[in-house]
């Protein structure tokens, strides 16, 4: 069946809604907790998700109450639909925790299992990234694109680190070292959506990781395909609808920072 484009007009202002709608709630909760932090008590980081999502998931079933929902703080709304909105109403619970102000809104549309529409909204640098598929990607209505870094010796890239590393042996450490020596630099800012964001916008060169779950990067991986860049699996293969593990680029450095994550899985990482 396919996608009519007046769903997708639909959804894409009811997404845009709901991502800034969760975005005000996420700044007021945000500010009040900056002054609560001050006297002492603790974060307010629960509330604010709750919130938010509340905020995101009624504008969303109050325009398609037929649509299927995944949402982070929900789990999965289980009904017959083609259409499934995959939500995170707060990436970068840990920078908001902390009084740090980078985190986001993410928001993607899958029309049998393909991703069709993302928003990713970063709250408190005003930003919103948007994206259709075979529409292109933009930032605040203006389309944004991948950079043309040619090699991973010249590239700035991203990566985040699994909440039980201190547990689990697959913690990203190896890699992250492993490229640290291979390319400019590798930043960890703490919001896979908005790591994403950021490649699609020609900020970073590219971004890796593993084990995430599928709203943290449904919204982003059809953002910098849009943008015209890659987006695969760490192993090189297509991005599964909710994939989990993923490699995102400009598409011009991909097979070579494919190769040092395959190099590390193997144990033989280069330097
Ligand atoms: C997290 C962020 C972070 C990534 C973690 C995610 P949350 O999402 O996207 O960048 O490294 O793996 O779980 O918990 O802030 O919604
Ligand atoms: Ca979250
Ligand atoms: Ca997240």
């Amino acid at each position: 069946m396919i996608a009519s484009a007046s769903t997708l007009d639909q959804a894409y202002r009811v997404a845009v809604e709901a991502a800034l709608e969760a975005g005000r709630i996420l700044r007021w909760h945000f500010q009040r907790g900056l002054e609560i932090r001050h006297k002492g008590e603790i974060d307010l980081v629960t509330e604010a998700d709750v919130a938010a999502e509340r905020a995101a998931l009624s504008r969303i079933q109050g325009v398609f109450p037929e649509h299927a929902v995944l949402a982070e703080e929900s789990g999965e709304m289980d009904r017959a639909s083609p259409w499934l909105w995959v939500v995170d109403p707060l990436d970068g619970t840990t920078n908001f925790a902390h009084g740090f102000p980078v985190f986001s809104v993410s928001i993607a549309l899958l029309h049998e299992g393909q991703r069709v529409l993302g928003v990713v909204y970063d709250v408190m640098r005003d930003e919103l990234f948007t994206a259709r598929r075979g529409e292109g990607a933009f930032l605040n209505g203006r389309p944004i694109r991948v950079t043309r870094t040619p090699r991973l010796e010249d590239a700035l890239l991203v990566t985040g680190f699994p909440y039980d590393r201190q547990e689990s042996p697959l913690d990203n450490t190896r890699e992250f070292v492993a490229l640290l020596r291979r390319c400019h630099g590798v930043l960890r800012v703490g919001s896979a959506a908005l790591d994403l964001a950021s490649v699609a916008a020609g900020r970073l060169d590219g971004y890796w990781e593993f084990r995430l779950s599928p709203w943290d990067l449904a919204a982003g991986a059809l953002l910098v395909e849009e943008a015209g860049g890659r987006v695969t699996t760490p192993q090189g293969d297509p991005l599964p609808p909710l994939g989990t593990d993923i490699v995102a680029t400009n598409g011009l450095i991909h097979a070579e920072l494919l190769e040092v994550l395959s190099a590390c899985r193997a144990g033989l990482s280069k330097r």
